[in-house]
């Protein structure tokens, strides 16, 4: 707004009626400038009617420019109404200021809040495969019982898979058509030379183990008596993959060593893994079985109740004393040690459990059964 001279009242003389001019638009500027800082309704706003009127071009700010040209007595007058306009500008400014900082503070709080205790939107949430489940229930079961956990090499010695497991050098689990050999090469250098010959027959020492039972023998020649372990892991057949058979699965075997163990207390523990992994109410039963490394040996079923009600036994696990010439292998002296062993199908156990009837659908990895988890 630029002064102007014809709206202000007649004055006495020129002098004084330039000041009382410039006065007269100060008061006329701090009430416009008082109504601009409170119409202002943002920060930015507020900003701009701070620089229309108090910046270096403001309209305020060019009356005080024209202090310099007055008489020292008008000079006071207009510069004293100059302070108190723009004193009472910057306290209207400042407190219009503090309410539009707090009402920018309350929206951001409220626009960038988070309910730190609402649970995730995922569409999809991850969970175990159904065989590490089952992994690790059956070991909970076993390290309830006092077993602990020891693990393996998957690339064995024959002599661990079988021999020390008193298996007859002509057993046929021996052969090409059954276990998977090794060339035992490691970077072309051989792993153990002793061991890594081709045999005649095709073999090498070297295999991926079959069972985890070589674990039993390493375990023994590893501790001293008395020998409560579980053994989880990954085993090796030649097998093309159909319903039951997968050339890769996964077993635990359990070995106790002690004095005074007897068939009831390998079948005791057998009947409690079973109830916990199926329920209180399964019925179990022992079948008499053959095993080289176990005598007796005995097979543990399960009465098992299909989705359309029908019941049937289902093998759940092979077992068995543990043999005189295993415990010898093992550097223990039979006359004053006895164990038993088992080996728990993790597959099978799983298959029985969530009612699966097919073993690829473990190696499949669909996402739709997955989830189903
Ligand atoms: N190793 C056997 C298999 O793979 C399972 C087994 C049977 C393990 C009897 C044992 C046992 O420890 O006592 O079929």
């Amino acid at each position: 707004m630029t002064p102007n001279p014809a709206s202000a009242p007649p004055a006495q003389d020129g002098r004084d009626s330039r000041a009382f001019a410039l006065t007269e638009e100060l008061a006329e500027l701090e009430a416009q400038a008082i109504a601009a800082v409170e119409a202002a309704e943002s920060l930015e706003a507020l900003d701009e009617v701070q620089s229309a009127y108090l910046g270096k071009k403001g309209l305020i700010a060019q009356v005080k420019r024209q202090l310099g040209g007055l008489e020292p007595d008008e000079r006071k007058t207009v510069g004293q109404a100059y302070g108190r306009v723009s004193g009472a500008f910057a306290q209207a400014e400042a407190a219009r200021r503090d309410t539009l900082e707090l009402a920018r503070d309350e929206r951001i709080l409220a626009s960038e809040q988070i309910d730190v205790s609402l649970p995730p939107r995922l569409p999809k949430r991850g969970s175990l495969h159904p065989l590490r489940q089952t992994l690790e229930d059956i070991l909970d079961v076993f390290v309830g019982l006092g077993y602990e956990v020891v693990t393996g090499p998957e690339v064995e010695s024959d002599w661990f898979n079988f021999d020390a497991l008193n298996t007859v050098m002509d057993h046929p689990a021996r052969t090409l058509q059954d276990t998977i050999y090794v060339s035992g090469l490691h970077d072309g250098e051989p792993i153990d030379p002793d061991q890594a010959a081709v045999r005649e027959d095709g073999t090498t020492g070297l295999l991926l183990r079959t069972q985890t039972s070589p674990m039993q023998v390493r375990t023994m020649l590893d501790r001293e008596p008395p020998v409560y372990v579980a053994i989880p892991g990954r085993v090796y057949r030649q097998d093309t993959p159909d319903a039951t058979h997968l050339p890769v699965f996964h077993q635990i075997e359990g070995l106790a060593v002690d004095t005074d163990l007897s068939l009831s207390n390998l079948y005791g523990t057998l009947d409690a893994f079973a109830k916990a992994m199926l329920g209180d109410e399964v019925k179990t039963r022992f079948r008499p079985h053959y095993f080289p490394f176990t005598e007796p040996s005995a097979e543990l079923d399960a009465w098992v109740v299909d989705a359309s009600g029908k019941g049937g036994w289902m093998e759940l696990l092979g077992s068995g004393m543990v043999h005189p010439n295993v415990l010898r292998a093992g550097g223990y002296d039979p006359e004053e040690v006895q164990g038993f062993a088992f080996g728990v199908g993790i597959e099978r156990t799983a298959m029985v459990r969530y009612g699966i009837p097919d073993l690829r659908l473990f190696a499949d990895n669909d996402v739709r059964l997955l989830s189903s988890f």
